[in-house]
């Protein structure tokens, strides 16, 4: 990593949310009506961006709109939360990516993504983002964009690279070899290592302590926390027991306070008691982005779980507008 570059540069999707509320997701076949309904800011990678923007990091994204008044609103919403959009272009053939989503009462969601732009996003825009994802002390990519553009990122990446493997799919060996850190819920866990998770004996998910992946590895497992294989060493990090109202966003606060810690020094599992304390917090509201919590917020849920793991880095630079 060079120095003069942001704490995390974001390499991924950006769409607009479309929220039903229903009492029950649609069995196949059905009807059901909407007992409300909103827009939000979202897409894995923006919203990511967006959680470690609030976290107080200094955050360039990188992405690919249309040029509708949907990527208006998106590349506001980004600006909003002080992120660098100089990166973020727009592609006049494709629309802003959209995804629909429905959550039923307990907090249950389904969720289809009309990829759009972000199925544009080229290596050749990546190679334009360059000087951006090289100087980054943290690069974080999901797979919602084309591999090839996560590819590109994570050849041009100096500093620590940090793979969001969402949605689930097997990945070519050329990048997962570039990968610093892999980060997997239980579904992608699968997709990624072709075995499922192993469950002990005491009934917890198991990593096998030798699994072959050339980097460390993360597994959220959603109200179980997360765990962590570093160096050969296996750690779990239990979640607050929290009021769910949407887990919509609850992975990408997680990759962002993740990165967030990163890229402040902690090593991983400190790094991951962060993120599984902010991401815990996040569930609380409606939206990806909507609970996405600060500093301060975080920091008293871990208080709350008993003070262990509090961050030994000072909170360095305070949040800086982000540029348009
Ligand atoms: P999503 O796709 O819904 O954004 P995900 O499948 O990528 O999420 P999860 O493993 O479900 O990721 O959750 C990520 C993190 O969010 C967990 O490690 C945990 O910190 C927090 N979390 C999720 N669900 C809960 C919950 N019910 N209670 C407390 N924390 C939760
Ligand atoms: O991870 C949640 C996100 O996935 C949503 O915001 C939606 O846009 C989809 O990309």
């Amino acid at each position: 990593m060079e120095p003069g570059g942001v704490d995390v540069a974001v390499v991924g999707s950006v769409n607009v949310d479309l929220v039903a509320t229903v009492r029950s997701l649609p069995l196949p076949g059905e009807t059901v009506s909407a007992v409300g309904f909103g827009e939000f800011p979202g897409g894995k990678g923006s919203n990511q961006a967006i959680a470690a923007a609030r976290l107080g990091r200094t955050v360039a994204f990188v992405g690919l709109t249309g040029t509708d008044p949907e990527g208006r609103s998106v590349r506001a919403s980004l600006l909003g939360e002080g992120v660098d959009v100089r990166q973020v272009g727009t592609d006049d053939t494709a629309p802003t990516g959209r995804a629909i989503v429905l959550v039923d009462e307990a907090a249950e969601n389904s969720i289809v993504v009309v990829p759009g732009a972000n199925g544009r996003l080229a290596p050749a825009h990546i190679e334009g983002a360059g000087e951006v994802v090289r100087r980054a002390k943290v690069v974080v990519a999901q797979l919602e964009i084309p591999v090839e553009a996560v590819l590109a990122a994570a050849v041009r990446t100096t500093g620590v690279f940090v793979l969001n493997a969402a949605p689930a799919r097997a990945l070519p060996p050329e990048l997962l070899e570039r990968v610093d850190v892999l980060v997997v819920n239980e579904v992608e866990y699968e997709a990624v290592t072709g075995r499922p998770l192993l469950v002990g004996a005491t009934g917890a998910p198991e990593v096998p302590a030798h699994l072959s992946l050339p980097c460390s590895l993360v597994v959220t497992l959603g109200g179980r926390g997360a765990i962590v294989l570093h160096e050969s060493v296996l750690t779990r990090v239990s979640a607050p027991a929290v009021s769910v109202i949407d887990t919509t966003g609850a992975g990408d606060t997680f990759i962002g306070a993740l990165a967030d810690a990163l890229s402040r020094g902690e090593d991983l599992p400190a790094a991951t008691h962060w993120a599984v304390h902010a991401a815990s917090i996040s569930v609380g509201a409606l939206g990806a982005t909507t609970g996405m919590p600060g500093r301060a917020e975080v920091l008293a849920a871990i208080h709350r779980s008993g003070g262990k793991g509090v961050p030994t880095t000072p909170d360095l630079d305070p949040p800086r507008p982000g540029r348009g």
